[in-house]
């Protein structure tokens, strides 16, 4: 089961942020990039700025980012939609490893990725976007649902979708991403989605068959799950 917060365009963001309210100092919240979040992050600094949320006492969790530390990289990304205009500390942020670092290989820095979630207590949030394909984070279709945080390789489709932010090069073929099983660890998922070419996926993910084909259906397994959909991206759904 899942609540389902049906807004116009102009709403979404201020819908998405009212999940977070009552989100103590400390709190734990992972986040996608992308477009569909951009309304969300723009409100949140909209109220920061305003004095009437002070995000910079959360901690922040990447969902993914692209294998090998080039740019651009959802690191930067995040870090300027985010991190520091909410003043978010460095030891309060914790990055999704883009090479091996002090490890002996991506695999080892990404259980060590784990290992810290795991300590942080999880994620009390995690706000995700969705794939064309129906990928959440970088789960491309055929992810497994007790899959966790690893390096995978995009789909020919996800990568013509990432095109437009490498202008000048190819996009990037391997990605780390969050696994399906640690995004279902998260206390609640807030599950965002915007734009009419969402609404089939959308409703495949959540009213369809639970398959490796769409991964988003995973998220019907999901403890805590709340959709927050734009007019036109719920326009596919069967009502309840
Ligand atoms: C990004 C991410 C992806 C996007 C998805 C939708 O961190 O994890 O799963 O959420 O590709 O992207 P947009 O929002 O650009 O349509």
């Amino acid at each position: 089961m899942y609540e389902l917060h049906v807004v116009s365009e102009d709403q979404f963001g201020a819908a998405a942020v009212d999940l977070l309210r009552d989100l103590a100092a400390g709190a734990c919240l992972g986040l996608p990039t992308g477009h569909t979040p951009l309304p969300v992050y723009a409100e949140l600094r909209r109220l920061a700025a305003a004095g009437l949320l002070v995000p910079g006492r959360w901690r922040v969790v990447m969902l993914d980012d692209y294998y090998g530390g080039g740019e651009p990289s959802f690191h930067t990304w995040l870090g300027k939609e985010v991190i520091t205009p909410l003043a978010i500390a460095d030891d309060r942020y914790l990055r999704i490893p883009t090479l091996p670092g002090g490890f002996a290989n991506i695999a080892a820095a990404c259980d060590d990725f784990e290992s810290r979630l795991r300590v942080w207590g999880g994620c009390d949030w995690q706000l995700l976007g969705l794939g064309a394909n129906g990928h959440i984070g970088f789960n491309e279709p055929g992810s497994a649902r007790d899959s966790r945080t690893r390096l995978v390789t995009l789909t020919a489709a996800t990568a013509r979708a990432n095109a437009e932010y490498w202008p000048q090069q190819q996009p990037p073929q391997l990605a780390v991403t969050q696994g399906i099983g640690t995004i279902l660890e998260a206390r609640r998922i807030a599950l965002l989605v915007r734009g009419a070419d969402k609404a089939a996926i959308l409703a495949a993910a959540l009213q369809g068959p639970i398959t490796p084909a769409v991964p988003a259906s995973f998220l019907q397994l999901a403890p805590a799950l709340v959709v927050v959909a734009d007019t036109a991206a719920a326009a596919r759904l069967a009502s309840l």
